[in-house]
């Protein structure tokens, strides 16, 4: 099932099989027939749409959110970031299915899966009443990064990308609402206040899983957190931090504080 939605092209199609095969696994353990967890070969990269076209970082045109235009432009990225999340979220079951974990794993991530798949498809309805759609404009190339790199290391890819990468959407989103309520765009609003109370969530989930492969394997989790994201993650870790979300979500400031920019800053 992850790798028929990794398999799917078209951002709207994919998002309706994520969504399907999470009800389709909630319901089976519901019912106390949970389906098994198998094992199948994700593809090195997952199927994207013609478009938008994936651009190198620094060739994506940067256009200010104070312009309609620009506005556009920061959904159309969010709405990339929440098609990536489908596929990283689905990737990580599939991936690591040889490793035996506990059902509780797949729960959450089969639930953080269906949650970007609602969230890329109220990002495409504004962007559509607005008068544009996902792929209008050029995306960052390059997101798949951080999944490559930790394919063959499961606590590297918790770390990397619910605690490093999702945890920054924790950080900016509060002043992406803030764009948009001050421009009047009451559709975004709703969209990415949704978005940032589910998110909470998915960073909790890599906090908890993160932790208990440590506590298996007698590894501390601080340390160890420190040197996976030094090894897979390319770049400091820019604040201001969201420090209450991060709290809630089980990130505490010793764990992201000394990997920021300017690492001499004390440790709160
Ligand atoms: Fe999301
Ligand atoms: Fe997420």
């Amino acid at each position: 099932m992850a790798v028929q939605v990794l398999a799917t092209a078209d951002g709207r199609a994919k998002t309706a099989l994520s969504r399907a095969h999470a009800a389709a696994w909630f319901a089976a353990r519901a019912a106390g027939a949970p389906l098994p967890i198998g094992v199948a070969t994700p593809p090195a990269q997952p199927a994207r749409p013609a478009k938008p076209d994936l651009l190198d970082p620094r060739d994506v045109p940067r256009r200010r959110p104070g312009s309609p235009t620009g506005r556009i432009a920061l959904l159309h990225a969010v709405a990339h970031i929440e098609l990536n999340a489908v596929d990283l979220h689905w990737d990580i079951i599939a991936r690591f299915a040889d490793q035996p974990m506990p059902a509780g794993f797949y729960d959450d991530w089969v639930k953080a899966a269906d949650e970007e798949s609602k969230h890329f498809n109220l990002i495409c309805d504004v962007l559509e009443s607005l008068g544009s759609h996902y792929g209008a404009m050029p995306a960052h190339a390059g997101m798949w990064r951080a999944a490559f790199d930790t394919a063959e290391d499961l606590h590297g890819r918790l770390a990397v990308v619910p605690m490093v990468l999702e945890a920054r959407g924790l950080d900016v989103t509060p002043g992406m609402i803030d764009i948009f309520r001050a421009a009047g765009v009451t559709e975004a609003v709703d969209a990415l206040t949704v978005i940032y109370g589910e998110e909470v969530a998915h960073v909790a989930y890599g906090s908890k899983w993160f932790n208990w492969l440590c506590g298996r394997d007698g590894l501390d989790p601080k340390e160890t957190f420190h040197r996976l994201v030094r090894r897979y993650f390319h770049g400091s870790l820019k604040p201001p931090f969201n420090t209450e979300k991060r709290a809630e979500a089980g990130l505490p400031p010793d764990f992201y504080w000394p990997l920021a920019d300017g690492a001499a800053t004390p440790v709160a």
